[in-house]
């Protein structure tokens, strides 16, 4: 049965949530990666679920169960997640209401990719990685046509927060980001979030320490308050 005091403001919407975070992989067996536990970005998708929503899950390398009611795409690398991403927003029922990117994405990944595993030679100095920058998927979405889209980024820094976070609001082009504060026992893994929501219409909101699903929770309210009239 479901909770009356859930409001279905998302009914008859698609969403879109990406979640955990890319691996890019350096040879068979081997990848640069990040922290980030899909912990965030899969209570985004099960609260929306809740609420009424069609929603998308983009889910990059988290050990975590299928939220109940969403379809799952599981992707492992930025460029993966840019394909899966894009796809979704843009899907067969039309473009999406919202996306929220919650994913870690890896803005850089190894230059080449080596077929056969990376062996030590004996008395030589390991070769140096080198890097390339991985597509910025939270920025393509803002910069293309994307209608009433609502577009969400998420964001963690670790100094200078607010001001770190409204520029990267601008910068990104999205109508909400969610400024986490990271460091050490911060966040990663955690199943509580503390974060501050800014606004494109320069408001904020402070969501208090609790757990991710009361501050998923506050998303789609910001959300919802930004979706246009459904058609029909
Ligand atoms: N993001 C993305 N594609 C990337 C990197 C980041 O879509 N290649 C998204 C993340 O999912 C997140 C938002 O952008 O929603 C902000 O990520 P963050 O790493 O804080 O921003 P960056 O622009 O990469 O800035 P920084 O140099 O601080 O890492
Ligand atoms: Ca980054």
């Amino acid at each position: 049965a479901r909770d009356a005091a859930v409001p279905l403001d998302l009914a008859g919407r698609h969403v879109v949530v990406s979640a955990g975070g890319t691996r890019e992989p350096l040879d068979p067996v081997r990848f640069l990666g990040n922290r980030s536990s899909g912990l965030q970005g899969y209570a985004l998708a099960r609260t929306a679920v809740a609420r009424g929503a069609r929603v998308t899950l983009v889910a990059a390398n988290v050990a975590l169960p299928d939220p109940a009611g969403a379809r799952v795409v599981r992707v492992g690398s930025a460029e993966e997640m840019r394909e899966a991403v894009l796809e979704a927003v843009q899907g067969a029922g039309g473009e999406a209401d919202a996306v929220v990117m919650a994913a870690a994405v890896a803005d850089f990944r190894p230059a080449g990719y080596r077929d056969s595993k990376i062996k030590k030679t004996p008395g030589a100095e390991p070769e140096p990685i080198r890097l390339v920058k991985n597509p910025d998927i939270l920025a393509e979405l803002g910069a293309r046509p994307h209608g009433d889209q609502v577009i969400v980024g998420f964001a963690a820094e670790t100094d200078d927060v607010l001001a770190n976070g409204r520029a990267k609001l601008a910068r990104k082009g999205c109508d909400l980001l969610v400024v986490n504060q990271v460091g050490e026992d911060l966040a990663f893994g955690r199943p509580d979030n503390a974060a501050v929501v800014l606004a494109a219409d320069g408001t904020s909101t402070e969501v208090p320490r609790g757990p991710k699903e009361a501050l998923a929770e506050i998303v789609w309210d910001l959300v919802a308050a930004r979706l246009k009239p459904a058609p029909g």
